[in-house]
């Protein structure tokens, strides 16, 4: 018997009433890697990251991670399992601290007041968000709440972190900076999903990437390769391939 692979979403499936908003979805995802979905709007991604996280059930199909059926299992089980995520809406606690937002992601792990004090420490200082431990999560600019969304899935010691769209509405240079945080987590061994809509991002992660149309994978391959794939144009462009 092989292994099962880190992650497993095998043939999954979403049904809204009469809407499948995740159409017979598989793909394997290893330890270590970086891979990104894309697609447009309406196209599934986030369903997708809710039946993977258990935010929803899916209608048919089975998810996998680290060797055991997950499709079940509530959501803070999975997150004891080692997955953690953003929210594509981040909705920090707004009258509570930034530490303190991260606190409450740190007590999975840490019984204790002051160890969960520590450990939110270091990841907001993991985050470029040391010197706004003190202030209101309320006050923090879009990019710092962003940080915050990274920190509060951080602070649960996740092995896998599953992104929806944490990009979304920074600058150039703040764009850079969330990578290059991307990139130095991955190397300290947190593998990622991401869902991404600035082809830069997805590029600088251009390994392997999922295109999702309709609830459906089209395409999956490097960022060069799905990029430029009809398909995956006219699925942007709003038309339906001939
Ligand atoms: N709880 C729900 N009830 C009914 N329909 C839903 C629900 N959640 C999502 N949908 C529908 O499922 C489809 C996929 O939505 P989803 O949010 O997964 O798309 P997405 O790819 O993340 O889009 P975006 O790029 O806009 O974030 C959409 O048609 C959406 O309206
Ligand atoms: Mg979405």
């Amino acid at each position: 018997m092989t292994a099962l692979p880190f992650l497993q979403v095998d043939d999954a499936s979403r049904r809204f009433a009469g809407l499948v908003a995740v159409d017979s979805v598989s793909f394997d995802l290893e330890r270590g890697e970086i891979l990104s979905i894309i697609g447009p709007n309406g196209a599934g991604k986030t369903t997708l990251f809710n039946l993977i996280t258990g935010q929803l059930k899916p209608s048919s199909g089975a998810i996998s991670f680290r060797g055991e059926r997950i499709d079940r299992v509530p959501p803070h089980k999975r997150a004891r399992l080692g997955l953690g995520r953003t929210f594509q809406i981040a909705k920090p606690m707004a009258a509570l601290t930034t530490r303190e937002n991260v606190m409450v992601g740190a007590f999975l792990r840490h019984r204790g007041f002051a160890d969960a004090f520590n450990k939110a420490g270091a990841v907001l200082g993991e985050v470029g968000l040391a010197g706004r431990a003190d202030h209101p999560a309320g006050e923090l600019t879009l990019s710092e709440r962003r940080r915050l969304e990274v920190a509060r899935a951080l602070a649960l010691e996740p092995e896998l972190i599953l992104l929806d769209e944490v990009m979304a509405g920074l600058n150039a240079s703040e764009v850079t900076q969330v990578i290059d945080l991307i990139f130095s987590l991955n190397a300290r061994g947190i593998t990622f999903l991401l869902i991404e809509h600035n082809l830069k991002v997805v590029r600088a992660f251009s390994r392997r990437v999922i295109v999702l149309d309709h609830g459906a994978k089209i395409a999956e391959g490097s960022a060069e390769d799905v990029l430029r794939d009809p398909q995956v144009i006219s699925a942007y462009l709003g038309k339906r391939p001939q």
